[in-house]
Formats: structure tokens, C-alpha cells, sequence
């Protein structure tokens, strides 16, 4: 933050600061939008509709960065160039409002967010803000623009994806510009009766597609409710739990889960009954993962801080299952966490597949024979899916594909039976997850 950057306290009530100073960390410390948004409004006194507004102004901003630099560009005499960060996101959240909020006016967009932003970009920049927004107002250059919020190189690997699966392509373009619903996941040990108790909490809920346990929230407050306090459920994509429920979740299985980053999939391997042993190279995510399920009351999971890439801590071929929850480039969440748009490059993704080559191989070390290992990422990208799988399969002939007869599951599998989700269907992220089993 600059000298003139206000603190969250001294601005808490104003929407627009708010957003600006979430975006301001997003962008210059590398915070992610969603913990800086959280942060940003626990510690603001900020009422119901303003909250709204500041979650809408964050992600609204972060998702079209690129088509509101494109049109702000044309109104400013010099370009973006040079513009100090917090006069810049400035900007971008009036061109937001101007552009894309429709229950905003012009006026009021332009006065409010003037008003709201002065503290942190300083009296001598209200000029240029007033004359840039005045300007956008007017020339609208956004009329007729159709092009994608994602850069040139997403565009096309979204595109590669869509057609790989034959689904229209603009269509999952647009899917990814937009706003992901909010789904939760409920346990499968909360499962019955739990309509009745999401009734009581006011919680109206609609069942997405077929995918056990998974609830497309339509309104009521989730994260106030007894269901939420209890983590009878999470708040958990679709595809996320689609990923953990294709495992197997059953009592008899002794579990090994790689990658169990803050344990919203060690939850429900945990709720199965089946002893689990969660392992992360960062301790304070693992840290995370215990407390969420200990609040859960359950008590099968055990912790251990080492890194897949290299030789386990463990016995070979002593594990049942294997859940590997692969680090990746999160393309597939980008919905829900747009500055990942903006953060990764094409290099990442021959970095991310060598990582994730080296985890897959020290995950299958730790399968018994006849045993399972699921491997997954929250991305769509061939390098960090299907390529890492056909290694696995290609240098280890004693691992196959699991053909799976869950009804639910299959449209969601692709030609080699891999699980592949997108937005299209049913909402959800895109993720891709396969199910090998250990055939020696
Ligand atoms: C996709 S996230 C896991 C998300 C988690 N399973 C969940 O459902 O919330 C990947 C995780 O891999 C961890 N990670 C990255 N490199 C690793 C490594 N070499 N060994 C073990 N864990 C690693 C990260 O700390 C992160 O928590």
C-alpha cells in the first residue's frame, strides 16, 4: 500500500474503498481475492447490500480487467501507462459500474466512486479520475464489444478444451466470464435428513444434476446457518466434490491423501470412517485441514507435513486408496478466483506437469496391489491432466483405468473414461480427475 492509502477502519463504510483496497492487495501482494476479500470485510463495519456491492466490484473488476483496460485506454490521453496501481484500479471499478452494472446510473457511479476512492488516490488525481469517467461515459466504447475477458493464449486453450470434449467453445469462453454459483457439499454421514434441516435454516436449495450430496444454494444465509457452524456441509464446487465422492467413500479403506492443502476433501474421506493420513509440503494449510475436521467432530485424521515430490515417510504399497489432490495452475476455479486469469502463464504449465509426474510417481509407490489411486487437478489443460496419467500408465504397466459403473459419474467421463467438468454442465468448475487401479 502507498502513503496515501487509507486504513481498512477509517474506510470501512464505503464500498468502493473497500474494493479498491481489496484489489490493491490482490495486485500488489499476491494475496488471493477471496482471503482478501474476507479479511477486507470481517474487519469492516460494513451493512448487507454495501457487502454485496464490494464482493460485486472485486470480482466484477478482476473478471473484465482486460476489456475495461481496452476501453479506459481509449479515453485517456496517455495511455494506462505509468498510472500509479490505486489510481488505475481506481478507474477500473468506475469503468465497471459505467459499463457493466446496470442498476447504477452514470452520475452516481462517477460521484460515488470519486467520493468513496479520494482518500486512497489523493486530491490531485480526483481531476483525472473525474475527466477519464466523464469521457468513458460518453464515447461507451463498450457497446458491441464481445470479446473475452480471459488474455489470447487462455482464449485459446479453452477453446483447445472445447473442442476436445465437442462443446461450443464461445459458449464455455463465456461461461468462464461469468459469475460460479455457490454450491455446498454435504457429508454423506449428514445425508439423511438434511433437507428438513436445510428447510429450518431458510436455506432454499436445488440438487445439481445427479452429483451425490451437491446443493446449488438459490438463497438464505449458508455460512450463518447450523448446517454450515456444524460442517454438516462446506461450500464446495460441484466438481470438487464430484472428485472426492468418484473415490469411494467407504469406512473400509485405509487412505493416504496427497495435497490435502486446507482439507475440504480430507473432510469427506474423514466422514467415511476410513483412517486417513493427510500430507501437504505447508504446514499451516495442514494446520487448517486438522482444525476443519476436529470442528466437524470427527477424529480418523491424521496429519503429516512432507513433500510428494520426493520419497514418502510412509511404507511402500500400504495404502488402499490414494487421493492425490495435485498443486496446479487452478484454471478450472477461475470463476471463482479471477486474478488467476491475470497470474498464470503458458510457461507454468511444463513446470506444473514435471511436478506433477514426480507426485503422481511417489503416490503409486504408496498403493497396494489391487489397490486405487485417484489422481486429480482443478484444471483443464492437457499437461496437467491427462499427460501426467498416460506417464503414470505409459512407465508402470501394472496400473489401468477403473472403468466405473456409478450412474452418476458418467457424464462427466470422457472417451478414455477420465473424469472432464466444465461450466457448461451443471455449473460447475472445470476439473479433471482419473481412477487407476493397481493391477499387479
Ligand atoms: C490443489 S491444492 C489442494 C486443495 C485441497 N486438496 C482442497 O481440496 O482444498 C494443492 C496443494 O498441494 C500442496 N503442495 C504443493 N506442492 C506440494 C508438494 N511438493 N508436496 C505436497 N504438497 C504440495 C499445496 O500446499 C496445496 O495445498
Amino acid at each position: 500500500m502507498t502513503k496515501r492509502s487509507a486504513s481498512a477502519s477509517s474506510t470501512s463504510k464505503l464500498p468502493r474503498c473497500l474494493a479498491l483496497l481489496v484489489l490493491q492487495s490482490v495486485q500488489n501482494e499476491g494475496v488471493g481475492s477471496q482471503a482478501a476479500l474476507d479479511r477486507a470485510l470481517r474487519a469492516s463495519k460494513i451493512s448487507g447490500p454495501n457487502r454485496g456491492l464490494v464482493t460485486e466490484l472485486v470480482y466484477g473488476t478482476l473478471r473484465h480487467r482486460r476489456r475495461l483496460d481496452r476501453w479506459l485506454e481509449q479515453a485517456l490521453d496517455r495511455g494506462l501507462r505509468g498510472l500509479p496501481s490505486e489510481v488505475l484500479n481506481a478507474l477500473r471499478i468506475g469503468a465497471y459500474q459505467l459499463a457493466l452494472l446496470e442498476r447504477i446510473p452514470d452520475h452516481a457511479a462517477i460521484a460515488a466512486t470519486i467520493d468513496e476512492v479520494r482518500k486512497v488516490v489523493g486530491p490531485n488525481k480526483v481531476g483525472l479520475l473525474n475527466a477519464v469517467l466523464r469521457r468513458l461515459a460518453r464515447q461507451r466504447p463498450w457497446t458491441g464489444d464481445a470479446s473475452s475477458g480471459l488474455p489470447p493464449w487462455l482464449v485459446k486453450r479453452v477453446s483447445d478444451y472445447a473442442a476436445t470434449l465437442s462443446i461450443d467453445g464461445p459458449a464455455l469462453l463465456r461461461a468462464f466470464d461469468e459469475r460460479a454459483p455457490q454450491h455446498i457439499h454435504v457429508r454423506t454421514d449428514h445425508q439423511i435428513g438434511f433437507e428438513d434441516r436445510a428447510a429450518a435454516a431458510e436455506l432454499t436449495l436445488h440438487s445439481i444434476g445427479q452429483i451425490p450430496g451437491v446443493y446449488r444454494v438459490e438463497s438464505g444465509h449458508f455460512f450463518e446457518s447450523e448446517i454450515f457452524t456444524s460442517r454438516a456441509a462446506i461450500a464446495q464446487d460441484g466438481a470438487s466434490a464430484a472428485v472426492v465422492r468418484w473415490a469411494g467413500l467407504n469406512s473400509d479403506q485405509k487412505v493416504l491423501e496427497l495435497c490435502a492443502g486446507r482439507g475440504a476433501k480430507s473432510l469427506f474421506l474423514a466422514a467415511s470412517g476410513a483412517p486417513v493420513t493427510a500430507v501437504d509440503v505447508d504446514e499451516r494449510r495442514l494446520q487448517g485441514a486438522q482444525r476443519l475436521v476436529e470442528r466437524a467432530g470427527l477424529t480418523t485424521l491424521d496429519t503429516v507435513v512432507a513433500d510428494a515430490a520426493e520419497p514418502l515417510p510412509f511404507a511402500a504399497a500400504s495404502f488402499d486408496l490414494v487421493f492425490c489432490d495435485a498443486p496446479c495452475s487452478g484454471l478450472g476455479t477461475m470463476r471463482r478466483r479471477p486474478e488467476i486469469r491475470h497470474r498464470r502463464i503458458a510457461a507454468d504449465l511444463p513446470y506444473n506437469h514435471a511436478l506433477q509426474v514426480r507426485i503422481i510417481e511417489q503416490a503409486a509407490k504408496m498403493v497396494r496391489p489391487g489397490g486405487l489411486l485417484l489422481y486429480a487437478v482443478c484444471s483443464f489443460t492437457e499437461e496437467e491432466g491427462p499427460m501426467v496419467v498416460e506417464h503414470l500408465l505409459r512407465n508402470a504397466p501394472q496400473w489401468r483405468r477403473e472403468p466405473s459403473d456409478a450412474h452418476w459419474v458418467q457424464p462427466f467421463l470422457d472417451q478414455r473414461g477420465d473424469l472432464r467438468t466444465h461450466p457448461l454442465q451443471q455449473g460447475v468448475d472445470a476439473f479433471y480427475a482419473a481412477r487407476l487401479r493397481h493391477c499387479g
